[in-house]
């Protein structure tokens, strides 16, 4: 039966309140058990999320098993079908859906829920076009013998998703482990369980029951146990380094495949040539600033070259400054909150260890001063000049709104500057000249590299980094088969 959009996400909050989603529908965990759901920009409890743990998982698990058979059965473009036809659903729910991730998450609505929310319909059409892609080969082995390769399912699917874009890193897995047959049991984030929950609560209006099941409950208690749970297939996660490290050993023990999207400190090269207009617009799309820079990709390293230094600096704090902070579901609204008091901490933390480290501290934008937001998770922009590159502000992933500007004199240095990091997501370079630009996209050691622009993850695009950042890729038609299908030779003998 088709849902009705609840424009009101305090009611539709309440509405999904304890709730797990297996076989279809919403069901309470197994213990009872519940835990608050917190608007941070209040700090107000709105809502309940279940408290799962290894029974819940067992349930959902069995039953994508069960549901899994019959779906990969089905012709592929009808699986395709199916989830363009999600796509399309959830395109009719994208303004419920990114006030629900607003108020859950305290990403402001126009700049931030909302783009959420389109680019998290455009996920499933894009992969539901793609089933008939889901292609072998034949290969020329022997005149005698017909000899061909399938790609087949690989079961049952966990995904681990975070908080900062809970829809979009579902969809991003979700939507090519369907298409390519299998079925998926999702982990939602502590902070964020609500508006996935309702995603996969609209898409059963279309999908067969048990084949998109999601849980909600905490890392350990949760995640864990559906990690190693013996018929999961295959793991996705999002998310820290550190729990990245603990999925991939639990994967191990079973010989698993994973696939690992973890933290960054993407480098940003400002040559002296570059156009300095785009290179602002690129340092506050890149570095996430409307996100409180809550964002693997984040350009938080910000390489400019002297010539430029000064200006770029004082121009980007003047545009950093235009940006209101205040309640995330206000229109006006170009700045939320930090998504929970433990990263509120974690991100006031680095800012009193950069001032200690000698860093020059730029504070920009004003708080908000609404009395009812006077509990909320605000932090102010700040852009960090004189730092030291190997200051632990310079080098380890603060997940909040805190760039640090860095001044170079030749490109060789701003090339080893970049590459010298723990991670490999992402790298941008802005420049005019032809050379550089090659040489820079040819040298930086990351998944993703971009001249003169910093778009964000676009569905038929792979993506995914290298050193601590991650192992293998997410979107595009190349990774939905690298990592939910595995391949079949099949040799027919014709003697
Ligand atoms: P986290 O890595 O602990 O949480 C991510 C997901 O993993 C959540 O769903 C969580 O419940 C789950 N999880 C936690 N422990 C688990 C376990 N033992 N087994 C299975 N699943 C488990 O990240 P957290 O604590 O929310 O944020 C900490 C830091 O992680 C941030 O400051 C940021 O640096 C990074 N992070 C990176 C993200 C990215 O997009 N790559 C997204 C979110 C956080
Ligand atoms: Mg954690």
């Amino acid at each position: 039966m088709p849902i009705d959009p609840i424009l009101d996400p305090s009611v539709l909050a309440k509405e999904l309140s304890g709730y797990h989603l297996i076989n279809g529908k919403l069901v309470a965990p197994k213990n009872g058990k519940t835990f608050d759901v917190l608007n941070p920009a209040t700090g107000k409890v709105i809502g309940q999320a279940a408290d799962g743990d290894a029974d819940d998982v067992a349930i959902a698990v069995a039953v994508a098993k069960a549901g899994q058979k019959d779906w990969a059965e089905r012709p592929a473009r009808e699986r395709g079908k199916l989830l363009a036809e999600c796509g399309r659903i959830l395109m009719s729910h994208s303004e419920e859906l990114g006030r629900l991730v607003a108020l859950e998450s305290g990403k402001a609505l126009r700049t931030e829920s909302r783009v959420e929310a389109s680019v998290l319909a455009d996920m499933f059409v894009f992969f539901g076009g793609l089933a008939s892609e889901l292609k072998g080969e034949t290969v020329p082995f022997n005149p005698n013998m017909m000899t061909l390769t399938t790609r087949e399912a690989v079961g049952v699917v966990g995904a681990i998703i975070p908080w900062n874009v809970p829809m979009m890193l579902m969809a991003i897995k979700v939507a090519p482990a369907l298409v390519a047959g299998n079925a998926v049991v999702v982990k939602s984030a502590e902070d964020t369980p609500l508006a996935v929950l309702r995603v996969c609560q609209i898409m059963q209006e279309v999908l067969p029951a048990g084949v998109f099941n999601i849980l909600s409950g905490f890392g350990p208690s949760c995640g864990g146990p559906l990690v190693e749970h013996k018929d999961v297939k295959k793991v996705s996660f999002t998310g820290s380094v550190e729990t990245g490290r603990t999925v991939y050993r639990a994967a191990a023990e079973k010989l698993i495949p994973v696939t690992l999207e973890l933290g960054g400190k993407s480098p940003m090269i400002v040559m002296g040539d570059a156009d300095l207009d785009k290179a602002i617009a690129g340092a506050i799309g890149g570095m996430r600033f409307t996100r409180q820079g809550q964002s693997c990709t984040a350009a938080s390293r910000m390489l400019v070259h002297e010539s430029l230094h000064d200006e770029f600096v004082k121009r980007l704090i003047d545009k950093v400054n235009t940006l209101k902070i205040g309640d995330p579901l206000d229109e006006e609204t170009d700045i939320g909150t930090i998504i929970n008091r433990k990263q509120f901490d974690k991100v006031c933390g680095y800012i009193e260890v950069g001032e200690k480290e000698g860093a020059t501290k730029n504070e920009l934008s004003a708080l908000p001063t609404d009395s009812a937001l006077s509990d909320g998770l605000f932090v102010r922009p700040v852009i960090f000049t004189n730092v030291d590159p190997n200051a632990r502000i310079a080098r380890e992933e603060i997940f909040g709104p805190v760039a640090c500007v860095f001044k170079f004199k030749t490109f060789e240095e701003a090339l080893e500057l970049a590459n010298d990091s723990d991670f490999g997501l992402a790298a941008t370079v802005w420049t005019t000249d032809l050379k550089t630009a090659l040489v820079a996209t040819k040298r930086l050691e990351a998944g993703f590299v971009q001249v003169n622009q910093n778009l964000v993850v676009q569905p038929n695009l792979s993506y995914g980094g290298i050193k601590l950042s991650g192992l293998g890729k997410e979107a595009s038609l190349e990774s939905m088969l690298e990592h939910f299908t595995y391949k079949k030779t099949i040799i027919l003998n014709m003697e």
